[in-house]
């Protein structure tokens, strides 16, 4: 571990440790004289180990421009509110069972249970961005959602579809994950007052590592370790996602081999030996190399977009744990 990845970790536990006690003692006020499965189900899925890194990018977009107070980690865990509710949801429709190395709220409780404690985190999510940030954060927050939500509907369409381009596989990423994560940096922002450029670049950071993050989830769908990730692995071509690693693999295939990946992705995918046989024809053919390497270009990206924050002596310290935050994205295993 080099010196700038310990500053990192340092400062996540940190910021993650004053997140989780503001979202206790939010829960405690707002689950006060609710019914007990609901606080059950909503404790179970947000305490459960998640890497915290949007409410991070809230608070440290926050630093950036200069606020840090007791409500920035309350806004910030209205991102972990947001993300959660989607995670319930996500995995109802990625029909997942493991998330975070635990079952997920829909295999441990119900499909109702998720449904409903889902929407609970994802309404309390609204009155706090509304609450501290108003109609402009709210413009922001709403936006990213409703993104999301479409770009989970455009990934439904093309399920199974080896037709399908590298320009709508980055719409869906861009929606379904760039869009939060961007919003979490630019209501750090927002919330810190800035002026409209800053939460401008902050936000264009974040969306270019937000595209990153999800291209390495792809990538550790096929090629991460289970008991790192806390996920099923292999489930994305079990639910016939075409994500980039496949994309890339059938760019480069010649017609024999496009056909029998077709016919793999089109067939029995849960079938013994369809999973290796994909993995094996996107080793070959240098699919999770240039995916990797795309990976990393958006990550130069973003941290291209971060000059306005190193530049300036104010912000330097947390920008330089947000330029850390990219770099650490391409590596991280879970
Ligand atoms: C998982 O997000 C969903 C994606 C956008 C890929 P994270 O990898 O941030 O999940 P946790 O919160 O750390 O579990
Ligand atoms: C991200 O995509 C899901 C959301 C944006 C909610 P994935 O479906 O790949 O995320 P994981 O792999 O289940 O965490
Ligand atoms: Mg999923
Ligand atoms: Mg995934």
């Amino acid at each position: 571990m080099t010196t700038d990845t310990k500053q990192l970790r340092v400062a996540m536990a940190e910021v993650s440790a004053r997140v989780e006690a503001a979202m206790y003692a939010d829960l405690d006020i707002r689950l006060t004289g609710s019914d007990q499965l609901l606080r059950e189900v909503v404790e179970y899925a947000l305490f459960s180990g998640g890497k915290r890194i949007r409410p991070f990018l809230c608070v440290l977009g926050s630093r950036c421009c200069g606020r840090d107070d007791t409500d920035l980690y309350i806004l910030a865990a209205a991102f972990e509110y947001l993300h959660t509710a989607t995670l319930m949801h996500d995995d109802v429709v990625d029909h997942a069972s493991l998330r975070r190395g635990r079952e997920t709220v829909v295999q441990r409780y119900s499909l109702e249970d998720a449904i409903l404690a889902g929407d609970w985190l994802h309404a309390h999510s609204l009155y706090v961005v509304g609450k501290l940030t108003g109609a402009d954060g709210l413009d922001i927050f709403c936006a990213a959602t409703e993104a999301m939500v479409n770009g989970e509907f455009v990934q439904k369409r093309l399920s199974g579809d080896c037709r399908a381009s590298e320009e709508e596989y980055f719409a869906v990423v861009r929606q379904k994950t760039g869009n939060l994560i961007a919003s979490s940096c630019a209501l750090g922002a927002l919330y810190a007052g800035a002026e409209c450029a800053k939460v401008q670049s902050l936000q264009h950071y974040g969306e270019q590592i937000g595209i990153a993050f999800q291209i390495v989830d792809d990538l550790l769908d096929y090629t991460g370790k289970g008991e790192s990730t806390g996920k099923e692995l292999g489930n994305d071509f079990k639910e016939g996602k075409v994500t980039l690693p496949l994309i890339r693999t059938l760019e480069s295939a010649d017609s024999d081999e496009r056909r029998r990946i077709v016919k793999l992705m089109q067939g029995n995918r849960t079938a013994p030996g369809a999973q290796e046989a994909i993995v094996s024809y996107m080793h070959r053919l240098g699919g999770f190399q240039s995916a990797a390497k795309t990976a990393q270009s958006y990550i130069d990206r973003a941290i291209q977009a971060l000059a306005p924050f190193t530049a300036d002596p104010a912000a330097c310290l947390p920008a330089a744990l947000l330029h850390e935050l990219a770099s650490f994205i391409l590596v991280r295993q879970k």
